[in-house]
């Protein structure tokens, strides 16, 4: 079953028809016990959907259902739906245990139970003996989880995230998102997540709807995302590819990228394509094999070196683990291309 369906909703701010939509005909579906990433970037249209799967804005075209029931008019205390903010801002004058309470208190649940309730939620978030501190004795992380607590706690049919890690440091982002993930997997809950970091995306989520510009450029698992882009765009966005001309000779397989040949399982149409290469896909041969490609300069990136080449086909680069010798800047190398990491793209024009 799936716990919120969007069937072509548009959605325009202000009432002008000259507006441009801020999402654009999307459709999709978020299975029950599962989480969903909207991932794009910047002014793309994930807040606006997310909002409108809270309830908080109104499609202007289209019909938003949850649960099998039609949502599309509803407000947001209408909706069984908990949102968190980029900003998880605490009440600094309520403990940890009244911040929790206080949605429940306020829909009228009795004292001892509202209680109870929070103090289970606290336990699932790990935040077990934290009940008596103010926020301003918890380190970010902790006052992150209080406030995942505040929206668990009203046990919502869906879970919303915005941007929810962006104010924190790198490795309380990797051990959060682990968190969340962690939790919304034992709880089996179901979660729209939105964020324009990729590796996030690929960290947390069951399915990823990568937006562009108000539409849904494509929508799969992240590894199916990352294998099987179907636009330049996703190939950028999703993980990191040197985007190259190639041509597709007569026998629908061979692909020529200047001396290079590469053999495509699947047959394809004789013309020009554009291949996206993952920095995995390059192997490293002397210079009498392959392309020929001059090292131009290397950054140590700790697990490996991101080394920039400049050869026939254009600039580009890769990464060489540490453990690999590094040729020299001004050093010729030639490369290949594996199977593994070469997607074929239409050309772009
Ligand atoms: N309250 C608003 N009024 C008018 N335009 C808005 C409003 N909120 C967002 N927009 C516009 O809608 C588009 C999508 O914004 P948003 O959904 O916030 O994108 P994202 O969350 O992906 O950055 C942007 O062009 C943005 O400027
Ligand atoms: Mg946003």
């Amino acid at each position: 079953m799936s716990s919120v369906k969007f069937v072509n909703v548009k959605k325009r701010y202000g009432a002008s028809d000259a507006a441009p939509w801020a999402v654009n005909d999307v459709s999709f579906e978020i299975p029950q016990g599962t989480l969903t990433t909207l991932l794009g970037p910047s002014g793309c249209g994930k807040t606006t959907t997310l909002r409108m799967i809270a309830g908080l804005e109104f499609a202007t075209e289209g019909q938003i259902w949850m649960g099998g029931d039609n949502v599309t008019h509803l407000g947001p205390a209408q909706r069984a739906v908990s949102m968190m903010f980029q900003s998880y801002a605490l009440f600094p004058h309520l403990r940890v245990l009244d911040n929790v309470m206080y949605g429940l208190r306020m829909s009228g649940v009795p004292h001892a139970q509202a209680a109870q309730r929070a103090m289970q939620t606290l336990t699932n978030v790990g935040l077990k003996s934290m009940e008596h501190r103010w926020p301003s004795e918890l380190s970010g992380g902790q006052q992150q989880r209080v406030a995942l607590a505040r929206a668990l706690v009203l046990e919502p049919a869906v879970l919303l995230f915005d941007e929810p890690l962006s104010n924190l440091d790198a490795r309380l982002r990797r051990e959060m998102r682990e968190e969340i993930r962690e939790i919304q997997q034992r709880l089996g809950l179901t979660v729209a997540y939105v964020t324009h970091d990729q590796s996030e995306a690929l960290a947390v989520s069951d399915h990823v709807l990568v937006m562009n510009e108000g539409r849904i450029a494509q929508h799969g698992t992240p590894r199916a995302l990352y294998d099987h882009p179907n636009s330049h765009f996703v190939a950028n966005f999703m993980g990191e590819a040197v985007m190259l001309k190639a041509q597709v000779q007569a026998d629908g397989h061979e692909l020529k990228l200047g001396p290079l040949t590469w053999h495509s399982p699947q047959p394809l149409k004789p013309g020009s394509v554009e291949l996206a290469i993952r920095p995995e896909a390059w192997q490293i041969n002397d210079a009498s094999q392959g392309l020929p490609a001059k090292v131009l300069k290397h950054a140590f990136l700790g697990p490996f070196y991101e080394v920039t080449l400049e050869c026939e086909v254009g600039r580009l680069w890769l990464q060489m683990s540490n453990r690999d010798p590094l040729p020299q800047v001004g050093d010729v190398i030639g490369l290949t291309l594996g199977q593994v990491g070469v997607m074929v793209l239409p050309a772009q024009p």
